[in-house]
């Protein structure tokens, strides 16, 4: 068996990499075809598709998404169904600590800067204490017109005279004035707006004007987030999303701008229903944190939103982006209908008149087989799996998050023919060695980083129908365990059983 496994893993690192090598060829070939007019089904990604932000300007459309990590990457493509396999493009990557991670909820916005049009890029961001306490909102200014950027990094956004925590922001122009849509706490997670003096500054503090106090609003937790403006014929509606984003009731709700002060809570009418909900009927579950983009020609609203294919939700790298065309009711209020179905091919935006380039002709549409998810259970312990904690990686019990011990081995970095061990729940980060901790890490794209998140499958020390990882750049060492904690370790001939144990472990699906 060991045999056979190790074979397998070797060899499903290689099959990957081959089908990965003919894959871009074929949709190379067929990305250029006629194909049909534009229709696509969603997602229009595998993974890493949460909290979308989609925009079209000059010829293509622009798509970025949480990273959860200290970076920033953009897709464009001059069809809604090219952004599938556009290459993502990093745009900005942070350097400085205080506001180096868990990057989430991307928007970007073309403004009048003080030197002309530029694209302002709004983004949540915290710390490297490896939790969310710290979540603040920061913006980007692009050197031109190009939402590709170049980007600097302009300011952070906060309310005059406080310091608190602050995500998910979004701006609206109205009545000839910029404002500043957000979530952040009152006695529960609320949506709040405060006035602009120009696109990276708040000019007062901001009044809250939606808090969860519906059932559809509670659902794991009392949530308000992700707030965004619709606007149309001089109407103006605030969608905002409610509940806890790591269940599958996560779903959108509704302000209606009533006119007067946009800063008064009486100017905004909440509607008691949501206006967008999960689908189980479509497999479609935890809708939200959604964007708006208009079609090429400028006649059709869509939406851009998350959600997963499982009822429990999730609030991971596991959501992806989903898009649909927004009807009007008679009465000018927007209708959101159904999230539709990942079967449904529906047709491209007007004045789309792109292919999906996963599609050619008659061919039926690939399933997109998400890659094996593995564990690793500790021969130690058969209760014990690697998991990562606040970003490092251990051993253990009772873990609360399954998704917090699931891997997938892909192809390794620095050598396709060994793997790197990616988190299911925070796609990009890999398990690497650093001064012989061992930690989950997103990945740079160094080369130092490659060779430390690279691993050699081995017999395992304990037992060869096991495995052991020993690393890519530092022969002899293993994942394993020192002075009670995960670690690098050297394993020897003279290395005692107990050690061998907590380098040896069984991949289980
Ligand atoms: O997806 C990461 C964060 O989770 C989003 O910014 C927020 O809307 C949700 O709570």
């Amino acid at each position: 068996m060991e045999g056979n496994h190790t074979l397998s893993v070797f060899a499903r690192a290689c099959l990957v990499v081959i089908l990965l090598t003919i894959g871009v060829s074929v949709v190379g070939a067929q990305s250029g075809g006629e194909g049909e007019s534009g229709a696509l089904r969603n997602p229009l990604n595998a993974r890493g598709g949460a909290d979308p932000w989609l925009t079209y300007y000059d010829g293509y459309y622009y798509l970025a998404t949480t990273t959860w990590a200290s970076e920033w990457q953009m897709r464009r493509s001059p069809t809604l169904a090219g952004l599938k396999t556009a290459e993502p493009q990093r745009i900005y990557f942070e350097t400085e600590p205080s506001r180096c991670c868990n990057f989430w909820a991307p928007e970007f916005h073309l403004l009048d800067g003080p030197d002309g049009p530029r694209w302002y890029f709004y983004y949540t961001a915290g710390n490297p204490t490896g939790n969310y306490d710290n979540q603040r909102s920061y913006v980007l200014e692009s050197a031109g017109t190009d939402p590709l950027g170049p980007y600097t990094f302009k300011g952070r956004l906060m309310e005059p005279g406080r310091a608190d925590w602050m995500i998910d922001g979004s701006v609206m122009m109205l009545n000839g004035q910029l404002y500043y849509l957000y979530s952040a706490f009152g006695p529960r997670q609320s949506v709040y707006i405060a006035p602009m003096s120009n696109p990276w500054t708040l000019s007062a503090p901001g009044v809250l004007i939606t808090e969860p106090e519906y059932g559809w609003e509670s659902f794991g937790s009392f949530v308000n987030e992700g707030p965004v403006a619709l606007q149309r014929d001089d109407r103006t509606f605030l969608i905002f999303s409610a509940s806890s984003c790591a269940t599958g009731e996560y779903k959108l709700g509704m302000l209606t701008y009533l006119g007067g002060d946009p800063l008064a809570p009486a100017s905004w009418e909440k509607h008691p229903e949501p206006v967008f909900s999960p689908s189980p009927e479509n497999g479609v579950y935890g809708p939200g944190h959604n964007g708006f983009f208009r079609s090429p020609d400028g006649t059709e609203d869509w939406i851009v939103y998350h959600a997963v294919d499982f009822p429990e939700g999730a609030c991971d790298g596991r959501r992806t982006t989903r898009v649909q065309r927004v009807n009007w009711h008679a009465d000018g209020t927007p209708d959101f209908g159904v999230p539709v179905a990942t079967d449904e091919v529906i047709p491209a935006p007007s004045g789309d008149t792109g292919s999906d380039p996963l599609r050619a002709s008659s061919d039926p549409l690939p399933e997109v087989s998400a890659p094996p998810v593995s564990r690793f259970r500790s021969y130690s312990s058969e209760r014990a799996y690697l998991r990562h904690a606040g970003f490092t990686i251990r051993a253990d019990f009772n873990i609360a998050l399954l998704a917090d011990s699931q891997f997938i081995m892909q192809p390794g970095l620095a050598d396709p023919e060994a793997v790197s061990i990616e988190s299911v729940n925070f796609p990009g980060f890999y398990l690497r060695h650093q001064n012989n901790a061992l930690i989950l890490a997103a990945d740079d794209g160094s080369a130092g980083y490659a060779a430390e998140a690279t691993w050699w499958i081995r017999p395992g020390a304990a037992d060869s129908e096991w495995i052991s990882f020993e690393a890519y750049n530092r022969p002899g060492y293993y994942i394993g365990r020192q002075f009670g904690v995960t670690a690098l370790v050297a394993i020897t001939d003279s290395t005692p059983e107990v050690a061998r144990a907590d380098a040896t472990f069984l991949e289980v699906r």
